[in-house]
């Protein structure tokens, strides 16, 4: 049996349905309640909804042995996983924002609003560059309007939150997209299945 964390939302739902093309279909996901456990005995898989953050926590502990986290989270908390495969979706951008006249004025320590402190530290760890970062916990954008920061760190997917918010992407730190992890233990013990499902799902994506 492989137990699958999947993040609950829009691209649990996709990839769900790519495990479901790829043979590793569960119909009963698809019952209208709350339950969090999906099993199907017969196809070896068992799918548990988790917090999309949460993902990496349960197959970096092995209560999943594979799950689907984004890049960021892998990025931000450096889980010890395997990353089997990118998933091509969900794709995004990390990057620094700021408001339109945002000028990088070099004398003063930077201050930075994010949600993704150790990115955030690291990046500018690799410029040189002094900063104080806020963490904050959501709705980044309003850190600069406000003047709480200079910039923020922040996932960018069409762009539309800072434009209707007056900012601009200053610079782009990295690409995002959904990753497949495995937990290390899980890898060793389940080779062959890990790897056949991550074959088949792989076939499926472009
Ligand atoms: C994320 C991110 C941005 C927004 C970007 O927020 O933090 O605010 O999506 O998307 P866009 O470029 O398509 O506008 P999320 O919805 O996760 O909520 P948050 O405010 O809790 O971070």
């Amino acid at each position: 049996m492989i137990n699958v964390a999947l993040p609950k939302g829009r691209l649990g739902e996709k990839v769900y349905a790519t495990f479901e093309r790829a043979g590793y279909e569960c119909p009963a996901i698809k019952e209208v309640n709350r339950k969090l456990v999906f099993e199907n005995a017969e196809k070896g898989v068992r799918y548990f909804w988790v917090k999309p953050s949460d993902v990496s926590i349960y197959v970096e502990r092995g209560a999943a042995d594979i799950g689907v986290c984004g890049k960021d989270i892998l990025a931000e908390y450096s889980p010890d996983v395997y990353e089997l495969l990118d998933l091509k979706t969900g794709v995004c951008r990390m990057a620094v924002a700021a408001k339109k006249d945002f000028y990088d004025d070099r004398a003063s320590t930077l201050k930075v609003a994010t949600k993704f402190v150790n990115i955030a530290k690291n990046y500018y760890a690799g410029k040189g560059r002094e900063i104080d970062v806020i963490h904050l916990n959501g709705s980044i954008e309003l850190a600069p309007i406000l003047g709480l920061s200079d910039v923020i760190v922040d996932i960018v997917e069409t762009g539309t939150t800072l434009k209707e918010n007056d900012l601009d992407v200053v610079e782009t730190i990295m690409p995002i997209s959904a990753r497949l992890i495995a937990n290390k233990a899980s890898f060793k013990f389940k080779t062959a299945e890990i790897e056949k499902l991550t074959e088949k799902v792989g076939a499926l994506i472009d």
